[in-house]
């Protein structure tokens, strides 16, 4: 009733669990920031995920973990004091990781309207719905979301712009959710001497970019081919994103 709780979503190649510590240390931080207490160890966390994979027979998939505060006698704001989070582990196909065409997508900026806790991965979806549902209802497939003239995320991924050989990405504030894709970016790019800066991108410096790319989970990295109707480099994947995708293509086929 609340939407009082927070999620993960762990892609799997081969069959297993991609970056997992990575994601059990974000949901962890998420529990914290929400003030429920983690219901299973980092341990018994690896074992129930590497379960649900061996018990769905999938090996290119993603696993959705959720924990929600629990079942409280009546509705009420104030946290029932001995509730049992509910866990949810789910496992489902994953067409778009096998990437067998990358097609750029168009996007559009739309005013960032969700609430300033974006590094919480909360259930409560309601705001990035409503953006990605507008995006989509103008004619684009997903939106860059601006707050106060800056570049926050998209609406289910990260942002990165290259402009002039130097990739940049918004800082991890609280106003965004710290993606994982993106750090892992982040660092195979720096260790294969590319700059990153991590910095606020304005709306300007966003419709001027050389690229624009966006990371998850979902799209690993993907380039951004359309902004606001107008053409993003060539319309295709720039150099950077190129170079991009290959690190982290190796680093999965390495993981
Ligand atoms: N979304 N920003 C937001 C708002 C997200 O929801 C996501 C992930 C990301 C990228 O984070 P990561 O690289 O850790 O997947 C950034 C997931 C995939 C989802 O909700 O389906």
């Amino acid at each position: 009733m609340f939407g009082d709780g927070i999620y993960e979503v762990i892609p799997v190649y081969g069959g297993k669990p991609f970056t997992l510590p990575r994601h059990l240390v974000r949901l962890s931080n998420s529990l914290k920031e929400i003030r429920l207490a983690n219901p299973l160890s980092d341990a018994a966390w690896t074992d129930l995920i590497a379960e649900a994979i061996a018990r769905s027979g999938e090996e290119t998939a993603y696993v959705y973990v959720q924990v929600t505060r629990g079942v409280a006698p009546r509705r009420d704001h104030l946290y029932p004091p001995d509730a049992t989070p509910t866990v949810l582990v789910m496992v489902y196909e994953a067409p778009i990781l096998e990437r067998k065409t990358v097609t750029p997508l168009a996007m559009i900026t739309l005013e960032d309207f969700r609430w300033a806790r974006g590094h919480i991965k909360t259930v409560s979806l309601i705001a990035a719905g409503l953006l990605k549902n507008e995006a989509v209802a103008q004619g684009a497939d997903d939106a860059i979301l601006i707050r106060d003239g800056y570049v926050t995320e998209a609406t289910a991924s990260n942002i990165f712009i290259a402009k002039n050989g130097v990739l940049v990405t918004p800082p991890k504030t609280s106003l965004l959710l710290h993606g994982i894709t993106r750090d892992v970016v982040v660092e195979l790019a720096r260790a294969q001497g590319l700059v990153v800066e991590e910095r606020q991108i304005s709306l300007e410096e966003l419709e001027n970019a050389d690229e624009i790319m966006i990371t998850s989970s979902g799209h690993e990295t993907w380039p951004v081919g359309m902004l606001n109707g107008r053409q993003v480099g060539n319309g295709e994947g720039g150099v950077l994103w190129h170079q991009v995708d290959q690190l982290f293509q190796e680093f999965k086929g390495a993981s």
